[in-house]
């Protein structure tokens, strides 16, 4: 929520390399944006309300040296141009970017209220640069200010603060990400500087070399050096340089209209990436499940989804009870968690602030954690005991698609792990993973693309699935509600009948998710009690059935089957939102990565 970025060097346009950079950052939010760069007179501050991505990057002709910008995800304040980031201290000379929450900001804006500080926004970030000015009038050294200042937050944050009087670049964080790349090439020395950002695509395109801020670290720069330190106690931090492994294209939308299709596209390939799993690894993590007290499933919206279609993995699989919970719910677990359990957390982002906080649960008992991520060096990986990377590549639309499949992916690969038959796993799941690359063929593609014409001005949809489809039915509806805004739920098939039946209408579109299992039947019955009832019912499944109005064929994947199963309803929902008039990409309201609680 809320991307930020700064550069500082030797380069002499900096406001364009942040604008530019901010770009590639706007799935983090886009309701406003905001530049601060340093000139030799001050400091030129533009935002306006609106998507990063329609500002024109030429306009930023000034020559500067350091720069920062933000683009919105609204917590506090609407979206105005006065809530838009980069906010200023009093006097002006401190600009602030920031992304999480300062909770204690009322009783602060108070304080600096009887001190003689204005406020022109409703936002809790302008305390930040007001706060840092007071600090600064104390000693006289601003990254010790904003230091001082950070000490006095609640909550959790990233920021990025600059002031007039030096081209030095301070950061701080605590919860919120923040990765700095690096741009110091023995082979070119004139050309050298610091990008700190929210996330790695931001500055991507000039340098694959990265280092992480920890929680409750600040980091400095002025372009040659960088001082990397604990913000209690100012003590010296060494940081190891890592290499980011995903190339530029690999972010890029290529010939697509949308990330959101290319996404699920890509699945051609993600999920057989996603199996390829050091096997040694897998193992020992089974392992660690056999001889855990417990084990735990945690994630959020869609990864939470995958969670849950784990409890039915391991218990077809493997013959073993887990037990899900959605991320925000785990904090109440703790009463019973202890140093023999096991949580396993599932997150896209590897950032997400509730994941986080059940991570943080389980720890405080001494549990350990096993983090299944796509982003690699998030938060969550970092603080995981054990991290098993997706290899999915950058997911850049807000609707999480190719994620899942690899979620669900290295899931199945544990539970077949777990009963002894990691090899039999591996090879169902890449015969999977060449089924999804016939499925995927243009014209089942446009078969989809006219059911969607067909369904559209429909502004209600049910989906059911039972077993592991029963998940799958879940994440239907939430891929259908954030991209099309239809209104989808999404129930077990048995549910139906002891309440939300009283929904269906004539012709009231209903999907049934299904494979050739031992409730194949009992889905088919749910489904003849809909249509009974009138709806309109829309088969996926492996074989036609008379009950079927319309059938979406997917291939039989056995276990695999809720792989195979979610991905024409990706497409059916993508469809939905392209032909309803809404941006696939952008849904309202909604950002990629939610780290805040
Ligand atoms: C929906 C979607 C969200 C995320 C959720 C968790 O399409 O993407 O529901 O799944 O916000 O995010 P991560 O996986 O980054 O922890």
């Amino acid at each position: 929520m809320c991307g930020i970025f700064g550069y500082v060097g030797s380069r002499k346009d900096a406001g364009k390399i942040v604008i530019d950079g901010l770009k590639n950052l706007e799935y983090r939010g886009y309701d406003s944006w905001g530049v601060a760069s340093k000139v030799p007179d001050g400091l030129i501050v533009r935002k306006d309300i609106g998507k990063i991505s329609t500002v024109d990057t030429a306009t930023f002709e000034e020559e500067s040296e350091l720069a920062i910008a933000h683009t919105r995800w609204a917590t506090h304040g609407g979206v105005t141009q006065l809530n838009a980031h980069p906010h200023l201290s009093e006097d002006r000379t401190i600009a602030v970017v920031h992304n999480g929450i300062v909770e204690n900001y009322a009783a602060l804006r108070d304080e600096l209220i009887t001190k003689g500080h204005t406020f022109l926004s409703q936002t809790d970030t302008e305390v930040i640069p007001h706060l840092i000015e007071e600090e600064l009038r104390k000693t006289g050294d601003f990254a010790a200010a904003v230091r001082n200042a950070c000490l006095r937050f609640d909550g959790r944050y990233a920021i990025l603060a600059m002031h007039t009087a030096s081209n030095t670049l301070v950061a701080a964080r605590t919860g919120s990400p923040l990765i700095v790349g690096v741009l110091h090439n023995p082979e070119t020395p004139d050309d050298y500087g610091y990008f700190i950002a929210s996330d790695t695509p931001a500055f991507r395109k000039y340098t694959h070399i990265v280092q992480y801020l920890d929680d409750g670290e600040m980091v400095v720069t002025d372009g040659k050096t960088i001082i990397f330190s604990d913000i209690q106690t100012g003590e010296e931090r060494e940081k190891r340089e890592i290499e980011i492994t995903w190339e530029v294209e690999e972010a890029d939308k290529g010939d697509f209209e949308h990330y959101m299709l290319k996404e699920i596209m890509d699945q051609k390939e993600s999920v057989a990436r996603a199996a390829n799993q050091d096997e040694v690894q897998i193992q020992t993590l089974a392992e660690a499940i056999k001889n855990a007290y417990g084990t735990f499933l945690v994630g959020c919206g869609t990864a939470g989804k995958a969670c849950m279609a784990a409890e039915y993995f391991f218990s077809v699989v493997a013959n073993k009870h887990v037990n899900y919970a959605p991320a925000s719910e785990f904090k109440v677990y703790h009463h019973f968690l202890t140093d023999r359990s096991l949580l396993i957390v599932v997150s896209q982002s590897g950032e997400t602030a509730d994941v986080l906080e059940a991570m943080h649960v389980a720890k405080s008992k001494g549990a350990k954690v096993l983090a299944i991520v796509n982003v690699q060096g998030s938060t969550i990986s970092r603080e995981a005991d054990y991290t098993l990377l997706l290899n999915a590549g950058p997911e850049r639309a807000v609707a999480s698609t190719k994620a899942l499949t690899g979620q669900l992916a290295v899931l199945l690969l544990i539970a077949y792990a777990l009963a002894g038959k990691l090899k039999e796993g591996k090879m169902l799941l890449m015969e999977t993973s060449s089924m999804i690359n016939d499925m995927l063929n243009p014209r089942y593609v446009d078969r989809l693309s006219n059911l969607a014409e067909r369904i559209k001005e429909h502004e209600d949809l049910y989906i059911i699935g039972k077993s592991w489809h029963y998940p799958m039915a879940m994440e239907s509806a939430i891929k259908i509600q954030e991209v099309s805004y239809v209104h989808a739920e999404g129930f077990a098939g048995g549910e139906l009948k002891h309440g939300p039946i009283a929904l269906i209408e004539e012709g009231t579109p209903c999907i049934a998710l299904m494979g050739k299992d031992e409730v194949t039947n009992d889905m088919l019955s749910n489904a003849m009690e809909l249509k009974a009832r009138g709806a309109f019912i829309i088969g996926v499944a492996p074989e036609n059935n008379p009950v079927f109005d319309e059938w979406i064929k997917v291939p039989d994947a056995k276990d695999a089957q809720p792989i195979v199963s979610i991905i024409p309803i990706q497409v059916l929902s993508y469809f939905l939102a392209v032909k309803r008039g809404k941006n696939p990409d952008m849904p309202r309201n909604l950002a990629k990565s939610v780290t805040v609680k």
